[in-house]
């Protein structure tokens, strides 16, 4: 976008923004994580909202709260805790980068949530969206947002054709998410009142109302309720009149993300052993992705479908037992669609030097394992119990 076309832009951020703070007295969620003003509970939900929808995230944050309900809980728990939490959330780098950053506020800043944007944006795993998040959502600092949903709201406002990733697109949509941001911050109150519903905040936040906050709580929201990636409900959107893509019926056209990564398919075979009681399982080590999390043995295949004894001879390096197939998984991650074959063996030796331990059954929802193999784990557990 030409430099020379931003004052343009810039005109109608006012009626933008005075029409974002309307609605959202009116429409906003009532969502958890907006009852509270505590940096700490808002930078965990900011955390889980990555890549994550907002149904999945909130059993997620209800339990994540109880359990380690302050900075100094999350820094000191065991890992094994912060995974078993996180179970089912995918991305596992996130939560361990979530507990570092915990450890650095104890040892950094006595236990306290920093409150400049500096400061905020130097801890682990919080980068420049989250830091704006915390800051404008727990202190009301004008500091702007840009993510996936605040990219479409944008672009389509702005009829902005550009792909979002080019680093001058990038930079006049940062720049445009400041100015409304800071318009908000800048208008005069106007009736009726700009706080959403009563029980969203607690009373003291409401007065003066935190316009920084729910200016960028605004953009979040209409990216998710209205200027949806498909078939935005425009008839519906308060700033339709000021949206330059609805004008020009371009919609549907933008954002203009470039061509998606196309998918790879991958195999993986994987067993469960079970012998006097017990399955065996193992842990992904550091550095991998998934690291620390619970897995059943496993080997990807490439080319065509081995024998399974073979792979299982291969793995264990012991004459293979009978080997019943227990179930086909399939799952998909980031841009892998994986298929997981599992079979089922019974021993009656257990193989010696093999990297992992022997669980009770009923210790196993004590782990938190990888999405796939939590599917394994509970067929096998079904498939034991039943005798079959
Ligand atoms: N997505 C990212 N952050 C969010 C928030 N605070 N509320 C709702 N959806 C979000």
């Amino acid at each position: 976008m030409p430099v020379d076309k931003l004052p343009r832009d810039l005109k109608k951020a006012p009626a933008i923004a005075s029409n974002l703070l309307a609605w959202f007295a009116r429409a906003a969620r009532d969502l958890p994580w907006r009852r509270t003003r505590d940096p700490y509970a808002i930078w965990v939900s900011e955390i889980m909202l990555q890549q994550t929808q907002v149904k999945t995230v909130i059993p997620y944050w209800e339990r994540w709260m109880q359990a380690l309900p302050t900075i100094e809980a999350a820094a000191a728990a065991p890992a094994d805790q912060i995974h078993k939490l996180w179970e089912g959330l995918g991305y596992y780098t996130r939560v361990r980068n979530l507990q570092k950053a915990a450890q650095a506020i104890v040892v950094q800043h006595g236990g306290r949530f920093p409150e400049a944007f500096d400061e905020v944006l130097a801890l682990p795993g919080i980068g420049r969206y989250t830091a704006g998040a915390i800051c404008s959502i727990a202190f009301n600092q004008p500091t702007p947002i840009l993510d996936g949903n605040v990219i479409r709201v944008l672009t389509r406002l702005f009829a902005i054709a550009e792909n979002p990733k080019d680093k001058t697109t990038n930079t006049h949509l940062w720049t445009l998410a400041t100015q409304l941001v800071q318009q908000a911050v800048a208008s005069s109150p106007r009736a009726p009142s700009l706080a959403p519903r009563a029980q969203i905040l607690p009373p003291k936040a409401q007065s003066p109302e935190p316009r920084a906050s729910f200016l960028n709580q605004s953009l979040m929201e209409l990216g998710a309720l209205i200027c949806t990636p498909r078939q935005p409900q425009c008839l519906l959107c308060p700033v339709q009149s000021e949206c330059a893509a609805f004008r020009q019926q371009r919609t549907e056209e933008l954002p203009n993300l470039g061509e998606r990564a196309t998918s790879t398919a991958r195999a993986f075979m994987a067993f469960v052993m079970t012998s006097r009681g017990e399955i065996f399982i193992r842990q992904r080590p550091a550095g991998v992705v998934n690291a620390h999390l619970w897995e059943f043995p496993n080997v990807e295949i490439t080319g065509p479908t081995p024998d399974p004894s073979l792979v299982f001879r291969g793995l264990f390096d012991v004459k293979p037992p009978a080997l019943k197939p227990l179930s086909i998984v399939k799952h998909s991650i980031t841009r892998y669609r994986i298929t997981l074959t599992a079979y089922q063996a019974t021993l009656s030796r257990r193989p010696s030097n093999l990297p992992g331990k022997w669980v009770k059954l009923d210790r196993l929802q004590e782990l938190a394992f990888t999405a796939a193999h939590k599917r394994l784990a509970t067929a096998a557990v079904k498939s034991i119990l039943s005798g079959r």
